[in-house]
């Protein structure tokens, strides 16, 4: 057996700079009107908004390279994963702080008196944190004033720049378990209102990542937040930017992919970043002789479905696609484009024998008692509550067939 090159694909991470495709007017929109705004001393702030696994981490620590090299700002990058209440809040924003604070050598010397207590150990490859000293000061940091004015003095001991403002890049990512918090709501409001009020303001570039329904949660929580940021869609990569994910990663460790079988992945991976590397990652490990061919797209897609389903799909609603009563209303909604997170339940009952019409109408119930389906606001149509299962379904049924 021959030995395998580096796997370039990431399931699961953010993408690297250099396998990171498309997303070209995003990241136009976020450096000129965020990042170098903030850069000439106006502080700014964005939600980048889209489902989950469509890239919105990835844009963000693109976009934060980029605010470090070209504009020396300081990015500092925060998962509210997990996070309940603003004392978690702070505590995930202090701890990104003291890492990005670390990473800067610079900084790092001229901060050590006050952000080093907060730090066991430290070594060339990172810190090992003092959870309790952290914990200690989380409430104190979740208070606004706090906030500004450590991340002020922070600044104030960054290097010039002869022509930027010294300033932060914060990411505040994966919001979605702690928009539901209506605190965290009036804590964004508040750093914002206040940060433009003060005297010295902090160039801060704000940028929050997360689903439109929580963006939509965070308004109902505190209204004037829909006014404070700027929202950026994060679509799904179009057909020639997946295209060129597939062409560039394989490139990298001297493989390359047939026509055929580089249509049929860029199909199946729908634009959805995550399972474009799904599907690389399996054509990676299946293929035998360098070349993607039409053979071993089609495995991947086959195994790629498995894992995805699994990982995605609850069992219970597993359960009831392999049912063989819902196949050929599967195999329906799969020919419709994927990318669509709605269809019409006419589209489905369309050339639909009488028996299996019934079967539609008790389809779509189950689906919607399972949450995996809601009816949409124009006559006979269904959404999915999470684009990904809609994927998944599709995906599932396309493999099915194979
Ligand atoms: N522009 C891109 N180019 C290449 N791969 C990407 C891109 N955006 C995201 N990915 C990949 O897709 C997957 C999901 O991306 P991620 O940024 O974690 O999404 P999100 O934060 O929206 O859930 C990861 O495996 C990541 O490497
Ligand atoms: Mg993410």
């Amino acid at each position: 057996m021959t030995e395998k090159p580096r796997n370039p694909f990431l399931p699961g991470q953010p993408t690297t700079v250099d396998l990171f495709v498309g997303r070209q007017a995003q990241i136009r929109h976020l450096l000129e009107r965020g990042v170098r705004q903030t850069a000439l001393g106006k502080p700014t702030a964005f939600f980048l908004e889209g489902e989950y696994g469509i890239g919105k981490s990835s844009l963000a620590n693109y976009c934060a390279a980029a605010a470090e090299e070209e504009f020396g700002l300081l990015t500092i990058t925060a998962s509210m994963a997990g996070q309940k209440d603003l004392r978690g809040v702070g505590e995930a924003i202090l701890k990104a702080i003291v890492q990005a604070a670390h990473r800067h050598r610079p900084l790092w010397k001229r901060v050590t008196t006050t952000l080093g207590r907060f730090v066991k150990s430290a070594n060339l490859f990172g810190v090992d944190l003092d959870l309790d000293e952290i914990a200690k000061e989380a409430a104190h940091f979740a208070d606004i004033g706090s906030f500004l004015s450590t991340l002020q003095r922070l600044i104030a001991e960054l290097p010039t720049r002869a022509e930027w403002h010294r300033g932060i890049f914060l990411v505040l990512d994966e919001i979605n378990g702690v928009a539901a918090e209506p605190a965290f709501a009036h804590f964004l409001k508040g750093i914002i209102d206040r940060n433009a009020l003060a005297a010295e303001r902090v160039p801060l570039c704000l940028v929050l990542c997360g689903t439109p329904e929580r963006r939509h949660q965070l308004i109902a929580n505190h209204q004037p937040v829909g006014r404070i940021f700027d929202v950026i869609e994060v679509p799904p990569l179009s057909a020639a930017e997946s295209r060129e994910f597939f062409e560039r990663s394989f490139q990298t460790v001297d493989m390359r992919v047939e026509p055929d079988a580089l249509d049929q992945l860029v199909q199946f991976g729908s634009g959805q970043p995550r399972i474009l590397h799904m599907l690389g990652d399996q054509a990676f490990w299946i293929d035998q002789d360098g070349v993607i061919d039409l053979a071993d797209a089609n495995s991947a897609l086959v195994q790629a479905a498995a894992d995805f389903t699994t990982r995605y799909v609850g069992p219970q609603i597993l359960a009831e696609l392999r049912s063989a009563a819902y196949r050929s209303i599967l195999t329906k909604i799969a020919g419709i484009d994927p990318l669509q997170p709605s269809f019409q339940k006419s589209a489905i009952a369309d050339g639909l024998e009488d028996g299996e019409r019934k079967k539609l109408a008790d389809f779509l119930q189950r689906m919607k008692q399972l949450n995996v389906l809601r009816q949409g606001s124009d006559k006979g149509e269904w959404v999915f509550n999470t684009p990904m299962v809609r994927t998944a379904i599709w995906l599932f049924a396309k493999a099915g067939q194979g």
